[in-house]
Formats: C-alpha cells, sequence, structure tokens
C-alpha cells in the first residue's frame, strides 16, 4: 500500500499470533514498526530480525500495557527513535474464560487490566502523542455479538474497548485521527487454540461462511486497510473480520 510509506506503526502484543502478523504487513508496506511485548522477548526478537532482514524498519519495546508508567514509557521511547507514531494498533489482549460462578477475583482483573485498562492507557497517551491525521485500530471481538457461556469476563472486556473507542473518535477526529474496532472471529492463534480439541475447533470453524478457522493474515489485511489513507472516512464503527460467523 503506497501511502503508508514512512508511517510509524506501534503494535501492543506484536511479538506472537495476530499482531506479529500485523508488523510484518506493515512492514512490507513500508511503515516502519514497533514491535512491543510483554514476556516474550525472543519471539519479539525473531519478528524485528526477521523484518531487518526483508528491508523493513523494526524496533521491539517491552511494556506491559496494563501498566500507565510502562505505556508512557512505551510512547516515549518509540518516538525518541523514529521521531513520531502515527497509526496505533491495539491489539495485546488476554482471553480467560469460565463460567462466571467459578471465576475468581484475579481471572477478572487480570482480563479487565490488560483488555480494557490497557487499551485506556495507550488512548490516553495517544491523544496527545500520535501524530495528526494517525489512526487507531483497537481489538474487540465476534463475541460481543455472540452469547457463548464461559465468555461472560472476556466479551465484557472486549464490549468496553469498542464503546470506550466510539468515545474517543468523537474526542480526537478534530486532528484528523480515525478510530475503530475489529471484531475477529475464531483465528488460529495461541490465544484461540489453547485447551481446545480438535473436534471442538472443527465444530467452532464450522460456525462461519466459509467454514474454517479465521489467519492471522485474514486479520492482518483488514488492520492494514484501516490504517490507510483509503480507510479516514470509516471511524467509530466496529467492523466484524470473522467470515459472516455474526
Ligand atoms: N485468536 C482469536 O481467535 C481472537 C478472536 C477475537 C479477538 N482476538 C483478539 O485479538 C488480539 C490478538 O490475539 P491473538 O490471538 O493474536 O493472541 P495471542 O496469540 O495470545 O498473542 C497475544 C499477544 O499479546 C501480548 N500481550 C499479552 N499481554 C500483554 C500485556 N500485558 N502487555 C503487552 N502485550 C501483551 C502477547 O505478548 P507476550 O507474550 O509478550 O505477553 C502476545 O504478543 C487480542 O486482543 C484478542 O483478544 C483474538
Amino acid at each position: 500500500m503506497s501511502n503508508s510509506n514512512q508511517k510509524v506503526a506501534l503494535i501492543t502484543g506484536s511479538s506472537r499470533g495476530i499482531g506479529a502478523e500485523i508488523a510484518q504487513q506493515f512492514a512490507k508496506s513500508g511503515t516502519k514498526v514497533v514491535v512491543n511485548y510483554s514476556g516474550s522477548k525472543d519471539s519479539a526478537d525473531k519478528v524485528v530480525q526477521s523484518i531487518i532482514t526483508n528491508g523493513g524498519e523494526a524496533i521491539g519495546i517491552q511494556a506491559d500495557v496494563s501498566k500507565t508508567t510502562d505505556v508512557s514509557r512505551l510512547f516515549d521511547e518509540a518516538i525518541a527513535h523514529f521521531g513520531r507514531i502515527d497509526i496505533l494498533v491495539n491489539n495485546a489482549g488476554l482471553m480467560l474464560n469460565s463460567f462466571i460462578k467459578d471465576a475468581t477475583d484475579d481471572l477478572f482483573e487480570k482480563q479487565m487490566n490488560v483488555n480494557v485498562k490497557g487499551v485506556f492507557n495507550t488512548l490516553r497517551e495517544a491523544s496527545t502523542k500520535l501524530a495528526d491525521n494517525g489512526s487507531i485500530i483497537n481489538f474487540s471481538s465476534t463475541v460481543t455479538r455472540t452469547i457463548f457461556p464461559t465468555y461472560g469476563i472476556y466479551s465484557a472486556t472486549k464490549a468496553a474497548v469498542e464503546q470506550m473507542s466510539k468515545v474517543f473518535a468523537k474526542e480526537v477526529g478534530d486532528r484528523g485521527i480515525n478510530v475503530n474496532c475489529v471484531l475477529p472471529g475464531p483465528t488460529s492463534t495461541d490465544l484461540f487454540l489453547k485447551g481446545k480439541s480438535e473436534e471442538l475447533i472443527a465444530q467452532i470453524a464450522s460456525t462461519n461462511a466459509f467454514k474454517r478457522l479465521g489467519t492471522p493474515e485474514d486479520i492482518a489485511r483488514i488492520v492494514t486497510f484501516l490504517a490507510s489513507d483509503d480507510a479516514k472516512w470509516i471511524s467509530a464503527q466496529s467492523i466484524g473480520a470473522n467470515g459472516g460467523m455474526a
């Protein structure tokens, strides 16, 4: 995508899964990339190295998105290195499923802290530190449109992200920044596959129009479009990326 040349993208949680693929696709289109991670340094280093080997520009920055001071440092280090940030992708997320009757305070707080407070932390930084005419893509999930037992807390965190994104879109629109949410359906990453039997995975995959799981590439292509100048008139929207599942 030619119009993303020389832009700088900060992708939270891009050491693995969908985030790592977004980093690779941005780099291929000429965007400089900040690969954020919380614990998976080796995986983040591999993403950065692969981008550089393929002629792109990337750095890795450790920061736990749920921590205010980490996120402030993440923005400052990214700007110190690349001079600006044009694109923020809030991809970092946790899914810890449980029936509400069995859920511990810890399980509730972990998901709220990473999925909701993490997005709040980065949006607050972005309100002054993202460049004018920038783009923000936040990650929700198709589970805000379905009603699956055990997804109560996780889907509540994602519904909060969708609402916060719409409000934020109206708060920063005067700087030319558009803000949208992507809602992936089941996608073949650790987050979805871990702990599920092959039968269950096949059954879930059969619930969309194409009868297959989404791939990180499917989702990354949509994010790349939403970050492009061609998508500028789309803002405050929640966009299903789920092969027609819901
Ligand atoms: N896969 C699906 O089926 C699916 C469906 C709908 C929505 N989503 C959403 O899509 C996003 C990406 O999911 P995924 O499937 O790619 O997950 P994943 O494979 O588990 O990867 C999660 C990424 O987030 C990072 N991360 C976790 N906690 C973090 C924190 N506190 N601070 C910074 N980074 C953190 C991880 O890095 P570290 O290892 O370094 O912590 C990792 O890079 C999430 O928001 C998820 O909720 C996924």
